[in-house]
């Protein structure tokens, strides 16, 4: 059997808090409709939920984020490039997921929400782009 090392776990954590950070919104967005059905407080009480795991995957996602970068060190200018243009939308993806939270018209939150799992889509893509 092939190892399982500390770069498998490293790996692991990373897609991991991915899968819940961009996965999650996504389906979250998703079950919308029917929330809304069930009551109109309730998609607001599904986000505060996601939102206790979200941040935290969040928080997983920057600091195993660093340990790749000290891991695979400097790949040169377009890998460089790549993770600046990354962390970019990672950074946009924070802080749109925070005012998505906060927003308390219905446009905002729509706003925000797309711009939100938008740019999380683009940090997961980026990411592979990393990785390959
Ligand atoms: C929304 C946040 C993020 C998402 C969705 C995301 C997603 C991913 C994914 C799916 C991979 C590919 C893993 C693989 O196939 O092995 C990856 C790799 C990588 N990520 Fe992230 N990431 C995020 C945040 C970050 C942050 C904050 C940093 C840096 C501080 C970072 C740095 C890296 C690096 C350097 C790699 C390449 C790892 C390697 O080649 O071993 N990521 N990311």
């Amino acid at each position: 059997m092939l190892p399982v090392d500390l770069e498998t776990l490293r790996l692991f954590l990373h897609v991991l808090a991915a899968t819940i950070w961009v996965g999650g919104q996504l389906v979250l967005a998703a079950l919308v409709p029917a929330l809304r059905r069930a009551g109109s407080e309730v998609p607001r009480a599904a986000a505060s939920a996601f939102n206790r795991i979200a941040w935290p995957a969040f928080g997983v996602l920057v600091v195993t984020g660093i340990w790749n970068i000290a891991a695979e060190g400097d790949r040169g200018p377009a890998y460089r490039t790549t993770l600046t243009v990354k962390l970019v939308v990672v950074a946009a993806s924070g802080v749109t997921a925070f005012l998505h939270s906060r927003a308390t018209s219905r446009r905002g939150m729509a706003v925000f929400g797309a711009l939100t799992g938008l740019t999380a889509l683009a940090a997961l893509l980026l990411g592979i782009v990393l990785a390959g």
